[in-house]
């Protein structure tokens, strides 16, 4: 296998990356993938910025701000923009019922902007023109942050509280099994999934958990998407581990930008988010598995298996002591599994599934995510192998969406933006 930058660009690799965020560039937004995704999905574009700095960094920078060009009046930033009708994805603008131009989707998704903000601001070429443009965009940031506090965060742990298994990210992770297995599906209107157009079914979540992906899209549409209701009455309500571990590290970024731009007020009211998400973090700890797993807050019940965000305690900046021995312990026998890291759910767990999504396979951007919190936190070796793992699995396989982690099979939609974007940002370096 070719071990040098240098190698690595003669490969191919680099130019198919490149040719891929071109292909996929609609001019000011990105779609993840051609005809499985047709829009702008909210923590793709921030990965996918990270890799059109390297082509054009006014590009990367168009598009956060086409992003943040649809935030609500009340802060959250949507998971999906429908720039456009596209009838290939379903479901699209009109089962969301959201009444906004450009039309959207009612729930969020990861804040990986402040943190790909960061790194594009330091990566600059001209540190004071992207300095502007950062200081138009941070308290629109802060706003979403702060909606994620209003809106999400339980007050009573502090973790951040998703009410859609999309809004997590990782939609059919075997976390969501057990919450979901007490939605009412009854009342589901009829639907067709178009997913299944583009991608082998076994790699997708199964109807059954579409039949209750739809249920909640219905019951927020029905409550016009109104927060508070949501809040007390979501059906699904969980405290989900990556989201509360990237809003807290995406909050230590937002800090750091905003005092480097000497915007004082605004560094300090992120900087009270902070120990409000520690908290939570801490909340989410599951001592009978030594990991941080979901919490069902309807229900109180904790989540059964060591899934690949649990490992961003690191990222977070949380996992310090015997936590992040036990959770080193996890990735060690994760290993000794998969040749690939990092497989998104725990391989000696029945639900693990190496292909079906979140049930298994390994995603470059997660990996990308606990590398860097890895090599943060004085384990430079285990961040050595995630990376060389996540190139390995890319050069010799393509730009799919994620990958078996036991045989590098590339799964989900191929000529994915975001593993393109990771492979130009990370991957394809000798060094991070
Ligand atoms: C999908 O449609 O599969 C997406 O993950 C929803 O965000």
């Amino acid at each position: 296998m070719a071990s040098t930058t240098e190698d690595f660009a003669d490969s191919g690799r680099h130019a198919e990356a490149e040719a891929i965020l071109r292909g996929n560039d609609m001019g000011g937004y990105s779609v993840p993938s051609e005809g499985l995704y047709p829009f702008q999905w909210n923590w793709d574009s921030a990965f996918a910025a990270l890799g059109y700095r390297v082509l054009d960094e006014d590009r990367a920078w168009a598009e956060l701000e086409t992003l943040l060009g649809a935030q609500w009046e009340d802060g959250m930033v949507p998971h999906v923009v429908f720039h456009k009708e596209d009838p290939r994805y379903f479901p699209g603008p009109d089962r969301w019922g959201v009444d906004r131009c450009p039309r959207t989707t009612g729930i969020s998704q990861p804040p990986v902007l402040a943190t790909a903000m960061r790194r594009l601001l330091e990566l600059s070429s001209d540190r004071d023109k992207a300095a502007l443009r950062v200081r138009a965009m941070l308290p629109k940031v802060a706003t979403w942050h702060g909606w994620f506090l209003d809106a999400r965060v339980d007050p009573e742990t502090g973790c951040v509280a998703v009410i859609h298994p999309w809004e997590a990210g990782r939609d059919n992770s075997p976390e969501w099994d057990g919450p979901l297995s007490r939605i009412d599906t009854a009342g589901v209107e009829p639907y067709e999934r178009r997913d299944l157009e583009h991608v082998d079914a076994a790699m997708r979540p199964k109807a059954a958990d579409y039949d209750r992906y739809m249920a909640l899209v219905q019951f927020g549409r029905d409550r016009g998407w109104d927060d508070r209701q949501l809040a007390a009455e979501a059906p699904f309500r969980v405290g989900d581990v990556g989201m509360t571990a990237i809003l807290l590290r995406a909050n230590r970024d937002l800090v750091a930008l905003a005092e480097q731009l000497g915007l004082t007020d605004l560094a300090s009211r992120a900087a009270g988010w902070i120990p409000t998400l520690e908290r939570g973090m801490a909340a989410l700890w599951n001592d009978r598995i030594g990991a941080y797993t979901a919490l069902d807050l309807r229900s109180g019940e904790r989540g059964g298996g060591v899934t690949s965000v649990s490992f961003l305690g690191f990222y977070a900046g949380v996992a310090t002591g015997e936590q992040g021995r036990k959770l080193i312990d996890h990735l060690e026998r994760f290993a000794d599994r998969c040749r690939y890291l990092i497989p998104s759910y725990d391989p000696d767990h029945p639900a693990f599934d190496p292909r079906r999504y979140w049930c298994g396979p390994a995603w470059i951007v997660i990996n990308r995510l606990v590398a860097l919190g890895l090599a943060e936190t004085g384990h430079d070796g285990w961040s050595d192998r995630i990376h060389s793992d996540s190139r390995a699995l890319i050069e010799n396989n393509g730009f799919y969406e994620y990958f078996d982690p036991v045989d590098g099979a590339g799964c989900g939609g191929p000529k994915f933006t975001w593993t393109a974007a990771m492979w130009l940002d990370w991957a394809a370096m000798a060094g991070k």
